[in-house]
């Protein structure tokens, strides 16, 4: 049986503009509230661990210069103060909350932010003793109890820059194994996953907002690997993610959201 080349009909039925997505008044006066609302993902009922976001400076040429897909991890933890710059920077937000139109680090079609992070923090890193610290103030992985990162699942609580805390557990390499393709991940620190939440987008875009969702990963992307070479990190992105694994980790239900993309991240 021949399959239907699916990508080339959804391409040419989300063409331009006039066959790809419903006619968008000029005048945003007209538009219904739910185009002009920042939607924001909470898990208002489960514990939250607040970001830090003062970032170190850096060469942003040198930056694109340097920037790899790096897959020698060494299983080596990251710290909390790192996470949270990773993900202020790449896909944070950067704006006023109290204005309507927010904004991020990632440019995003018509402002609707369709993707939601979460970053699975694969073991717990080990505090330092003061001691330890005293000896080593400026160690790399710095793991002062303030600064470690319990292993488990997260969501990146865009709103309040924060990590909701969706499951306090560690992951096994088999665990690892189930949800993402390469083996090589397991030695990462972090796996970063990031979904889509369709009807943010679509709703305004219809079919041709498909593929601006997918471009918005693609921004938010390239912002983790600049913001990983700043940070001394390593990252590399994922397509080998095991997307129906991932979901019912993460309890979605692959439908209305659904995995589109994932990263490595590690030292
Ligand atoms: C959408 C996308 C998916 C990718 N998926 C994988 C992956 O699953 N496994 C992998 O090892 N690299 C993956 N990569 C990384 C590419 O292999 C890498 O970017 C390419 O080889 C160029 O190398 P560089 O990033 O070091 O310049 C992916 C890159 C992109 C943009």
């Amino acid at each position: 049986m021949d399959i239907p080349d699916f990508s080339k009909i959804f391409h040419q039925s989300s063409k331009d503009l006039a066959k790809g997505h419903p006619q968008i008044p000029a005048d945003s006066s007209e538009w219904p509230d739910e185009w002009k609302t920042t939607y924001y993902k909470a898990y208002p009922r489960l514990p939250k661990i607040a970001l830090d976001d003062k970032p170190p400076s850096a060469d942003f040429f040198e930056l694109i210069k340097k920037r790899r897909s790096r897959r020698d991890f060494t299983r080596t933890p990251i710290t909390k103060r790192e996470l949270s710059l990773f993900l202020k920077y790449s896909c944070g937000n950067t704006g006023s909350l109290e204005k309507s139109r927010h904004r991020r680090a990632q440019a995003s079609g018509g402002a609707r932010f369709p993707i939601e992070i979460y970053p699975i923090v694969f073991r717990s890193a080990q505090a330092r003793t003061p001691k330890e610290s005293l000896d080593d103030p400026t160690g790399q992985a710095q793991t002062d109890a303030e600064n470690v990162l319990k292993a488990g699942l997260y969501h990146y609580n865009v709103k309040d820059h924060a990590l909701d805390v969706l499951w306090d557990r560690e992951f096994s390499d088999e665990d690892i194994g189930q949800i993402f393709t390469y083996p090589w991940v397991k030695d990462a620190a972090i796996g970063i996953v990031m979904t889509a939440v369709f009807s943010r987008n679509q709703n305004k875009y219809g079919e041709r907002g498909y593929r601006y969702i997918l471009l918005e990963a693609g921004h938010i992307g390239q912002n983790m690997y600049l913001v990983s070479e700043a940070l001394g990190l390593k990252c590399c992105a994922l397509g080998g993610t095991r997307d129906e694994n991932l979901e019912k980790l993460i309890d979605i239900d692959g439908v209305t959201e659904a995995v589109v993309y994932g990263f490595a991240v590690g030292r």
